[in-house]
């Protein structure tokens, strides 16, 4: 099949996704849909605005840690790794762990969207002329197999920041840690970003900034449901909400009817009573001894821990013995 035909296929399989997730999310008690839609083309360009805002501190803080701590994070993860990327979001944090990695054989960035893998893989290359870069195009939720490097490396390293680990729960963030541990295999290691469990004042602060950026980011959702299916939703009906619940540790985030609304979509008469709301994310927030726990069912065991001065955010190591 012609690569054209084939990413026509994929599209169309996309579409349909969307569809029954938004059909199926819309129809059941209580609403919600699910966190990856939040990120389309203009979803993805508030996401990155999100990440500059003041109130935003994980991002920038975790690039603090890295800063701060690439020489002894690429010391823990040692020489001659393969280095797998789940995600090909920011060279910045890529660049900050390759620039200190004694002797790297691979750079491996692992991501669902073709697009992304390969504008990634393109710079990185042009950047580290000496490293073999193969990029994977998977879905890291489920199993994969790593590609067949050039040159052999001692182990392979899995680097995940983001702290997007954070927005799956606990029981899926155990199931995915033992994937990565699956995937490296004895010796192999992970470099992972964690959001600590701090003042709820903060973190509520960092999902409600005051430019309403994390609003527009939250309601872009229900305008990408209008643009790409039959749908009649008013999203000025809706709130953007974001409460920090202590007990589980997360954020839990969604848009409130803030009165009755019926809209139609794709013929299906979809109807919301003032006050309720479609969940759209978790955001969980751990302690580190409570993370350790989770990755130790999973077979790793915690190494290193790097944070910042006030323990906002964690990089942590971690190992399969
Ligand atoms: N991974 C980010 C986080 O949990 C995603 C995020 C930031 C987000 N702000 C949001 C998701 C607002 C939904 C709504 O911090």
């Amino acid at each position: 099949m012609p690569p054209s035909t084939l990413q026509a296929r994929r599209a169309a399989t996309r579409d349909a996704d969307f569809r029954s997730d938004v059909l199926n999310g819309l129809t059941r008690r209580p609403k919600s849909l699910p966190c990856k839609h939040l990120y389309d083309r203009r979803g993805s360009q508030l996401f990155d605005k999100i990440c500059e805002l003041p109130e935003y501190y994980p991002t920038r803080t975790e690039l603090a840690i890295l800063r701060t701590h690439a020489s002894d994070i690429a010391a823990a993860i040692g020489p001659r790794a393969a280095v797998v990327e789940y995600g090909s979001g920011s060279s910045t944090k890529t660049r900050l762990l390759l620039d200190a990695l004694p002797d790297p054989v691979a750079y491996v960035p692992v991501d669902i969207s073709a697009e992304h893998l390969h504008a990634a893989a393109a710079r990185l290359s042009l950047a580290y002329p000496g490293l073999d870069v193969v990029p994977a195009a998977a879905d890291f939720t489920q199993p994969f197999e790593l590609p067949k490097l050039p040159r052999p490396a001692s182990h392979a390293a899995v680097f995940f920041p983001g702290s997007t680990i954070g927005n799956l729960l606990p029981a899926e963030a155990q199931r995915l840690l033992g994937l990565i541990a699956r995937l490296v295999g004895r010796g192999g290691g992970l470099v992972i970003g964690v959001d600590l469990q701090k003042e709820p004042a903060i973190i509520e602060a960092a999902y409600n900034d005051s430019a309403g950026v994390t609003a527009a980011f939250n309601l872009n959702l229900l305008e990408r449901i209008n643009r790409e299916l039959d749908s009649d939703l008013n999203p000025s009906v809706f709130r953007h909400r974001a409460v920090y619940e202590p007990g589980p540790g997360r954020v839990s985030i969604s848009l409130v009817a803030e009165a009755d609304h019926t809209a139609t979509i794709e013929e299906e008469p979809i109807e919301f009573a003032a006050g309720e709301s479609i969940h759209t994310e978790y955001s969980h927030k751990y302690t580190t001894q409570g993370f350790a726990r989770l990755a130790a069912g999973a077979g790793f065991a915690l190494r290193r821990v790097w944070t910042d001065p006030s323990e906002w955010f964690a990089v942590m190591h971690l190992v399969v013995d």
